[in-house]
């Protein structure tokens, strides 16, 4: 059988360009069907000489098998080829939607204060915490304020029993507490954010409950002039380079020499605007030299060790870094108001 291998070629040929099972179908038929090519070379074995018939007939039956099994691998290529496709467009999506939750920013208060902690961490303060329902004694009594002061009048607060609890009215205490915790004989380098509560009566500028930020070092011979350089640092790391600092001389019960920390005012640096009054300085903290009597109270030889000590009123930073004039702002639920989200320095 001379034409077997150009059959095979042809029909080979054929099905490259088979692309379904109806057409597949069309090849099968022109090759084996009752009227194709290979079936029709049957007819020929009745002319042959009886010698041939068995070879050709052998010969025939190996073509069919082949032409077969070609058919049949291109069947399965498309078939399979069919499946893919199906398997991939039924391909069911089993997740359901997800809600969308708006991102969230942090509350503009709690921003600062974490920035605060960071620049005082750098330089090797602990961030402590104290209670917000004390004793008179931590809050008053032992910061040099006895009872009857005429200090108190200025941060009269809530008591809660027979005044001797109460709420603190401001971070001082946990100096105290922080000194009494060590031997005396150990330097202290902390800062406490914290709440702090007044008798106010809640206005623009004023709240019955706000947030404080104590500061203390003590160690041996420390002057007001580590207090002033400290200071000078920290201004910087929050209020950028250029910023300028002073003292004012001032007066508090626990710290002796007293001081106001002023700034100079970081919207006109120093030409005087609104937000300076015109004077070109802002005042962020109270501060002094820890009073001997208080280093003597919490168990420190104050003729061995001396200290600075510093409170920064956390609402009042934030409303001026960030324009903010009702500190009222911070406790109410408008989010636009309270959240950091794309608030821009003042
Ligand atoms: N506790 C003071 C207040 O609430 C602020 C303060 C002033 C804290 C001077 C200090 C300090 O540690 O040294 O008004």
């Amino acid at each position: 059988m001379e034409n077997k291998e150009e059959i095979l070629k042809n029909l080979k040929e054929k099905l490259d360009s088979v692309t379904n099972l109806n057409s597949l179908n069309d090849v099968k038929t022109e090759f084996l069907g009752k009227k194709g090519s290979i079936t029709a070379l049957s007819s020929i074995i009745g002319s042959l000489p009886v010698e041939e018939k068995k070879t050709f007939g052998a010969e025939l039956n190996k073509l069919k098998a082949e032409a077969t099994s070609l058919l049949e691998s291109k069947r399965e290529e498309i078939e399979t080829k069919i499946l893919n496709e199906k398997l991939a467009n039924e391909k069911i999506d089993i997740s359901l939607p997800s809600t969308k939750l708006p991102v969230g920013a942090p509350n503009i208060l709690e921003h600062l204060i974490e920035e605060v902690e960071e620049v005082f961490m750098s330089m090797g303060y602990d961030v402590v915490d104290g209670p917000e329902i004390e004793e008179d004694k931590y809050n008053f009594e032992l910061l040099n304020i006895p009872k009857g002061h005429p200090a108190r009048d200025a941060q009269d607060t809530f008591y809660i029993e027979d005044e001797t609890i109460l709420l603190r009215s401001q971070t001082s205490p946990v100096q105290v507490r922080t000194m009494l915790s060590t031997d005396g004989n150990t330097p202290v380098r902390m800062i406490c954010p914290g709440k702090t509560y007044r008798r106010d009566a809640d206005d623009a500028t004023h709240s019955h409950q706000f947030m404080q930020i104590e500061g203390l070092l003590v160690d041996k011979n420390i002057s007001l002039s580590d207090l002033k350089g400290t200071f000078d640092v920290i201004a910087k790391k929050l209020f950028g380079e250029d910023c300028r600092t002073r003292f004012r001389p001032s007066y508090y019960q626990f710290t002796e020499p007293s001081v106001e920390t002023d700034i100079s005012c970081f919207k006109c640096h120093g030409e005087g605007c609104s937000l300076c009054k015109n004077t070109g300085w802002i005042t962020v903290s109270g501060a002094g030299m820890v009073h001997p009597n208080v280093l003597r109270n919490c168990g420190y030889d104050p003729n061995v060790w001396s200290g600075f000590a510093f409170g920064f009123g956390a609402e009042r930073l934030a409303m001026l870094k960030y324009g903010i004039n009702d500190i009222r702002t911070f406790y109410q639920t408008d989010l636009r108001e309270s959240a950091t989200f794309d608030r821009k320095e003042a």
